[in-house]
């Protein structure tokens, strides 16, 4: 092991659930459905890197641009000698625009999955040889508590890619107040994308080289390796309307046939035309997301957007 590696702290892992066990639930439930985090095994991850690389798909291109355009200020919030906590090590490029600009002493990335976070070791031991790498693996989704480094530094929250649109709306709530907790007293930067043309919005979840419809199959294709279920992936469509009353992208897998499906020595029936519920991503205004920040116990101060105001990015400090 290297000297690096040999500095980082792992900790025992907190709780998480079973994909297995969350899908036959889930399946057993009418409507049917199942938590948009389960997309994210390898494969499911590379995918969404995909995603954020499509045309239609302006939320990574913008938001990083807006990390990049306010670096300096975002910085100065943070304060010198920061840990930053990161809920999700997502995209290692957004979070070394912050290390290089606001100089933490550590970075503690929090992931359900342990191998992300040793690549995510990894890549930064070389260029960040000063900085505490301390990951945590660990579901945020569940309640969290990350012990205080020796130094105590103050902590900043970076949740990126408004990944909080992924939870309804009491649930990003809990969520936000979870991390308050977790943050001490520290701020948070977090991305939200905001509610906008509804055209824009479908594209973006209905990208022309079909890759959003490969990234929610997978799920499918995920429960065959994993466990052993024999989906039939070209016997469910991949469909993401906008609902625009609930301000949300919606995301379904719908069968195209009467089938059934078997794993764990259960089988599962799908009528022709029912949907499995695979991700609601909800859309704010600037306005609606600081009402929340408030609720969950965070003054807002900060907020920047580009010119179209497709994204935004905000500085909430902890009352
Ligand atoms: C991770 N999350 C914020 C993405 C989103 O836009 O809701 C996941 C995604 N689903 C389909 N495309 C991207």
């Amino acid at each position: 092991m290297d000297a690096r590696l040999a500095r980082v702290q792992y900790t025992a892992p907190f709780a998480t659930e079973s994909f297995a066990d969350s899908l036959a639930v889930g399946l057993r439930k009418s409507p049917k459905e199942i938590a948009s985090k389960f997309f994210y095994d390898a494969e499911g991850s590379r995918l969404f890197d995909l995603i954020c690389e499509l045309p239609e798909y302006y939320q990574t291109r913008t938001e990083t641009a807006l990390l990049q355009r306010h670096a300096p200020e975002i910085a100065a919030l943070m304060g010198k000698d920061a840990e930053i906590v990161e809920f999700g090590a997502g995209s290692l490029r957004k979070v070394r625009i912050l290390l290089d600009a606001a100089r933490p002493q550590a970075y503690t990335p929090l992931d359900i999955s342990g191998d992300y976070l040793a690549d995510v070791v990894r890549a930064l031991a070389t260029d960040y040889p000063a900085l505490t790498v301390r990951p945590l693996v660990a579901d945020f989704t569940l309640p969290m508590e990350i012990a205080a480094l020796p130094q105590n530094p103050r902590r900043a929250g970076f949740f990126p890619g408004s990944t909080i649109g992924n939870f309804r709306p009491d649930a990003a709530l809990a969520l936000l107040r979870r991390m308050r907790g977790a943050l001490n007293g520290g701020g948070l930067l977090i991305g939200i994308d905001l509610v906008k043309d509804p055209v824009l919005l479908h594209a973006a979840y209905n990208d022309a080289a079909g890759v959003t419809a490969r990234f929610n199959k997978n799920l499918l294709a995920r429960a065959n390796r994993e466990f052993g279920a024999d989906f039939d992936l070209d016997a469910f469509a991949h469909y993401a309307p906008y609902n625009v009353n609930l301000q949300r992208i919606e995301m379904y897998l719908v069968s195209l046939k009467r089938q059934t499906v078997s794993f764990g020595g259960a089988g599962f029936s799908f009528a022709q035309g029912e949907a499995l519920y695979t991700e609601d991503s909800h859309k704010y205004t600037i306005e609606s997301f600081r009402e929340m920040a408030a609720k969950a116990g965070f003054a807002p101060r900060a907020v920047w957007t580009d010119e179209d105001r497709l994204f935004s990015m905000h500085w909430l400090e902890s009352r």
